[in-house]
């Protein structure tokens, strides 16, 4: 028997790690605009709040224990504006405090730290005065990163900007559903366009400080496909979609040209070269027809109707399980020869009943990439412990730990001690599979008796 065909091995150095972001685990974080959003009815599911979130401003240590327990080498974790400047130019020592603190606790725990600088909350000063929708944010976030990364510079390098801009654009200004709910396309145009300058105004920032910094950018990358293949104007709605979603971004950080539909191509030197890796979010494959209507770009976005989907959100499906786009994307991705990281990827399921054969699945097909040469230097699954999920508040359960808000208690899922082996042995093994997804034996160790489980 091939000792190979037992394992799948990851190489050398992989990160195995989970991803959070500050507001939807650290509670009480009152003075930023989703903090805000949240008091106002009708706006989160069921009208929860935050709230305590996971204690992890107080407590974020008890995960970090656990973490260390599963044995797992990395945690990506942003910092929040709203905490570190309260107020235009004041900083608060405090709160740098608490976060080298949590730093160090990562790295103490063998983990290592990256760190997100905007993770879709923005401190009220700023929202007040225009958030994203004025040039002026690029210093402002120029300042607030300067000021990040003189005080924890020595307890991290590796830096996500920021998280999922054509997200928090679309959310936010063109299906106005989160803060500041606006239906408005030029402007969303224009906060996209000031994402993508102040991230190279950051990038610039960072490196001047730290020479040794690797610096990208969270992508929420999906695999467009028209729904009708034989439809022209189909596949035409979908080639917008991904022009949008990663074209004029990613390319915009390698050549900083500032393309159509967000600026005439003109060069910005900050913008070129601008990505030490390329953050891949990944959660779900979507279907693409058109529709004559250009607030949504031309194309109607859907499911597979036959599809697998994961627990469902208050506005439709969360997601389809099509793992074979995480390997599409990932060679998509490579063509711009950079090193990926999978920032984020994960489900809501609360029972736990798909999330071990999800992540199996698509771990298989990141090893696959991986195999084909792609350079993928860590997984980042999403999330640790249940946690504030936006709009969904608490409905959607996207932990390997499962949370109580009320009581603050955890209960590991079995994806938990799945992820853990996972990390500990830089490898899926075949009885690995077995035990946790058996149904998968004959994708990933093809030609044996992989009909029979545990
Ligand atoms: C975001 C997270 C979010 C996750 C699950 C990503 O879009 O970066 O903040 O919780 O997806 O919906």
């Amino acid at each position: 028997m091939n000792e190979t065909q037992e394992r799948l091995q990851f190489p050398d150095g992989f990160l195995w790690g989970t991803a959070t972001s500050s507001h939807q685990v650290e509670g009480e974080n009152t003075n930023n605009q989703w903090w805000e959003f949240e008091q106002q009815p009708g706006k989160i599911w069921h009208g929860q709040r935050s709230g305590l979130a996971c204690d992890w401003w107080r407590n974020a240590e008890v995960d970090f224990d656990l973490m260390q327990q599963l044995g797992l080498n990395a945690h990506r974790m942003s910092v929040e504006w709203s905490r570190i400047e309260p107020e235009p130019g004041r900083f608060d020592p405090a709160a740098i405090d608490r976060y080298r603190e949590m730093l160090d606790g990562l790295r103490r725990r063998g983990m290592e730290p990256m760190v997100t600088l905007h993770h879709f909350t923005n401190p009220l000063w700023l929202e007040r005065r225009g958030g994203w929708e004025k040039a002026e944010v690029t210093p402002y976030f120029q300042r607030y990163v300067r000021h990040v990364v003189q005080a924890l510079g020595d307890l991290c390098t590796l830096w996500v900007t920021i998280n999922e801009p054509l997200v928090y654009v679309a959310q936010g200004w063109v299906r106005g559903i989160w803060p500041p709910e606006k239906n408005n396309l030029p402007l969303a145009l224009r906060v996209f366009r000031h994402m993508l300058q102040a991230h190279g105004a950051a990038y610039q920032t960072i490196h001047a400080l730290q020479p040794e910094a690797c610096v990208g950018y969270a992508m929420p990358v999906r695999v467009f496909s028209p729904s009708n293949p034989t439809s022209w104007l189909d596949r035409k709605a979908a080639g917008i979609k991904r022009y949008i979603a990663e074209h004029v971004w990613i390319m915009g950080t390698i050549d900083g040209r500032v393309r159509f539909p967000l600026g005439l191509n003109e060069y910005h030197h900050t913008l070129e070269d601008s990505a030490d890796f390329i953050g891949i979010n990944f959660y779900t494959r979507d279907l693409v027809r058109f529709r004559p209507d250009p607030r949504i770009l031309f194309g109607e976005e859907h499911y597979h109707p036959e599809g697998e989907y994961s627990d469902s959100g208050w506005r439709g499906v969360y997601s389809e399980y099509a793992p074979q786009a995480l390997n599409q994307v990932v060679h998509e991705v490579s063509v711009f020869h950079k090193p990926i990281y999978i920032t984020e990827n994960g489900l809501p399921d609360q029972d736990d009943d798909q999330r071990p054969r999800w992540l199996l699945g698509h771990l298989h097909e990141l090893y696959q990439a991986i195999q084909d040469g792609c350079d993928v230097r860590g997984y980042f699954h999403w999330t640790f412990t249940d946690n504030f999920e936006w709009s969904e508040g608490w409905g959607l359960r996207f932990g390997l730990v499962e949370l109580d808000p009320e009581t603050q208690e955890r209960r590991l899922r079995p994806s938990a001690a799945m992820f853990s082996e996972i990390a500990r042995s830089n490898a899926i093994s075949r009885s690995l599979v077995a035990h946790y997804a058996p149904a998968l034996l004959p994708a990933l160790f093809p030609g044996k008796e992989n009909t029979k489980s545990h």
